[in-house]
Parts: C-alpha cells; sequence; structure tokens
C-alpha cells in the first residue's frame, strides 16, 4: 500500500463515520501566535474545543477529518538531527462535543487491525498524576475490545497532551504501539491549561487524535526507517543523506506557505534549514526536484516555480558569504568572523573550518551581549 492510497483510506474511513473532511491548514498558524509553526493537527481546531466556535455551524457536524501538515522544531539547535523529522504530515480524527473515549478508541481499533490489517503490540493509558485521575475508563474500553490487549499505564510525560504553545486544551491520551513504535495518541480533551499551568475542565469535551504518516508508512510497507518509505525514496536518490532529504522536503513545505528565508522565526528556520542542506549537498536544486515529483507530493507541482526561486535565490547568496567568508580565514582571520560578519551559525562555521568550541562560544556570548547593549541604546534614542 502505498503512502497516497493510506491517506485516502483513512479519510475514507472517518467520513463513512460521520466526520467531515477539512483540508490542511497552512503551516503559518492562523492567528495563533503562540507557535512559529503548525504542530498539529488540533491546531486550527482549538477555537472549537473552547467553544469560542461552533463545529456543527461551520462544517455541518461536530466531527472531523484531516491530513495536516506539521513542522516541529521545538529547539532550533536539533534542526539536524538524523533521527527526527521536522516535516510530517498528521493523520487525525476531531471531535468537539460529538463522541468521546468508546467510538474513538473503537474506531482506532478497528482502522488498525482490520483496515491496515497491522497487529498492536500494546496500547497505554494515563495512569494518573498529580490532580488527574487515572483513566480507568479508556482501560476498560480496550479490555472490552479485546480482553487480551496488553494496557500499559504511563504518567503524564507520556500519556497526556498539550496544550500547544501556551496554553490551550489538553487532557489525557491513550496511544497504540506496532512494531515497538507509538504510532497513534488519541488525545481526549477535557482541560484548559492556562498560563500559570493551572488546569480547569472545558465545558465541552473533545477528542484530538494524531497519527503520524510516515512512521504509518514505514510500519506498513516494513521499512527499516522512513527514509526507505515511498515518501523518501526518490528523494534520499537525490539527497544521499537523511538531513538533506529532511530538510529540502521541508522547506519545499514551508516556501510553499508563503515564507521566505529572513534572519527571524520561521524565515530564519527556512534560512538554516536550505543553508545547512546545502552544506552537505551542492545540488539542493537537484533535491528540490525530487521533492515536487514525488507522486506523493503532487500538490506541491503548481507552487515549482516559486520554491525554485526562493531556493535559487537564497543559495546563491549564501554561496558568495559562505565563500568570502572562508577566503578571509584562509587568510588568517579568526573563523569567527564568519559569524560576526558573514552572519553564518555556528554549526555550519563548526562544518567548515575547525574551531576551538570553548573560546567560540565565549567570543559569541560576548558578541551577543554587546549587540544587545547597542541595540537598547539605538531604541532609547
Ligand atoms: N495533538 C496530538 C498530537 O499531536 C494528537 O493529535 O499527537
Amino acid at each position: 500500500m502505498n503512502s497516497a492510497e493510506i491517506r485516502q483510506r483513512f479519510l475514507k474511513f472517518f467520513e463513512e463515520r460521520g466526520h467531515v473532511v477539512i483540508p490542511s491548514a497552512s503551516l503559518v498558524p492562523e492567528g495563533d501566535s503562540s507557535v512559529l509553526f503548525t504542530t498539529a493537527g488540533m491546531q486550527q481546531f482549538k477555537p472549537y474545543y473552547i467553544g469560542k466556535a461552533n463545529a456543527q455551524k461551520d462544517f455541518g457536524s461536530l466531527n472531523t477529518v484531516s491530513i495536516q501538515k506539521c513542522v516541529r522544531t521545538s529547539d532550533i539547535e536539533e534542526v539536524g538531527d538524523e533521527s527526527h523529522l521536522t516535516f510530517f504530515e498528521m493523520l487525525g480524527n476531531f471531535s468537539f462535543g460529538g463522541y468521546w473515549k468508546k467510538e474513538a478508541i473503537e474506531w482506532a481499533y478497528e482502522f488498525i487491525t482490520k483496515d491496515l490489517g497491522l497487529q498492536i503490540d500494546f496500547v497505554s493509558v494515563f495512569g494518573g498524576e498529580a490532580e488527574v485521575p487515572e483513566d480507568k475508563e479508556s482501560r476498560e474500553i480496550w479490555k472490552s475490545i479485546d480482553p487480551n490487549i496488553t494496557v500499559k499505564k504511563f504518567g503524564r510525560a507520556d500519556n497526556f497532551w498539550g496544550p500547544t504553545g501556551e496554553e490551550g486544551p489538553c487532557g489525557p491520551t491513550t496511544e497504540i504501539y506496532v512494531n515497538g513504535i507509538e504510532i497513534w495518541n488519541i488525545v481526549f480533551n477535557e482541560f484548559y491549561q492556562s498560563r500559570d499551568k493551572t488546569l480547569k475542565l472545558l465545558e465541552v469535551k473533545g477528542v484530538d487524535t494524531g497519527m503520524g504518516l510516515e512512521r504509518l508508512v514505514k510500519v506498513i510497507q516494513k521499512t527499516p526507517t522512513v527514509f526507505e518509505t515511498d515518501l523518501f525514496e526518490s528523494i534520499m536518490k537525490a539527497a544521499g543523506s537523511r538531513i538533506v532529504a529532511d530538510h529540502v522536503r521541508t522547506s519545499c513545505f514551508i516556501i510553499t506557505d508563503g515564507v521566505v528565508p529572513s534572519n527571524t522565526d520561521r524565515g530564519y528556520i527556512l534560512r538554516r534549514l536550505l543553508r545547512r542542506a546545502y552544506i552537505k549537498n551542492k545540488n539542493v536544486n537537484l533535491v528540490v526536484d525530487a521533492v515536487i515529483i514525488n507522486p506523493s507530493y503532487n500538490g506541491l507541482y503548481i507552487f515549482a516555480p516559486n520554491i525554485k526561486e526562493v531556493v535559487t535565490q537564497e543559495l546563491e547568496k549564501f554561496e558568495k558569504a559562505l565563500n568570502a567568508g572562508l577566503k578571509q580565514v584562509e587568510k588568517g582571520a579568526d573563523p569567527f568572523v564568519l559569524f560576526t560578519s558573514y552572519g553564518l551559525p555556528l554549526e555550519i562555521i563548526e562544518e567548515v573550518t575547525t574551531i576551538d568550541k570553548e573560546k567560540f562560544m565565549k567570543q559569541i556570548k560576548e558578541h551577543k551581549q554587546l549587540s544587545t547593549e547597542r541595540g537598547s541604546q539605538k531604541f532609547k534614542k
């Protein structure tokens, strides 16, 4: 089964069970300044969980299903990690006061075991922590479906989700493990967490599920990692390494949603992704082509000219800055000039030169302090 079929099956399964299909929201969250990028399927539905919008009125149903594009770069320094994807798609079904635990769990079980023919290793439920009690109801539902299923109990770190950003809906989860990995997270949104971290019961209970497409495809296609699935196969051929494949794929989607490289926020993440990819593989443009022609991403095709233009311009600029900076270093300048005068991030300087990291970090710290002081002086004027 290829990834396009998996997406379609998921949508169809929930559509047949009273869910309205909603397109993916943009990667740039609208009206939610607490996060840089969309990080979960539920994000576009936040107002419906907290009673600020009415799903019945807007969608004609209390239940929706979507495949959401997500970008997660919780810590910018982690960008480039071999084991994490910065972009992924999340399959999710949602309810805003419609169904509750029984239907959510039964449908998840049915979809995984019958439609996809996968075998569940075990499931987990919230074991209770602080003021939130153990989720006995979910355990009983799992046992009523399959008395032999192993139900593990985990605490807040594993089986409690949300909120996205500083505040919002959140709640205990039940999670499904297949082939040793957690593939489906079913969140029972019962609470609203405020900025001061206190929890209040929500007036309407909601269901928010999230199943990462890449992981699911890996399990179904029985590949060693996500990078051998049909989502990545052709991209890997052009990219040569996981980091390049990941970063270029993510960049294509970010650009499609209107982000351009810059020195702040989203633009800076895009800049870092593209520069890092370029350092590892000068043929970023060929990797861009491989992403665009991947049949699983046929929606990107119409954005191809824009994606290519943004990537080419950014990398031409970067190549010039990099070469000019490296020439200075060859002539004996401290690699620190790459940071101060050419604006290259530390991780890139580390890759292209040899540096004394401790000394370098000290220099960066002093430099930052100085620029902040200068900045605040400017502000005062
Ligand atoms: N919001 C939860 C998650 O991201 C479930 O969708 O895992």
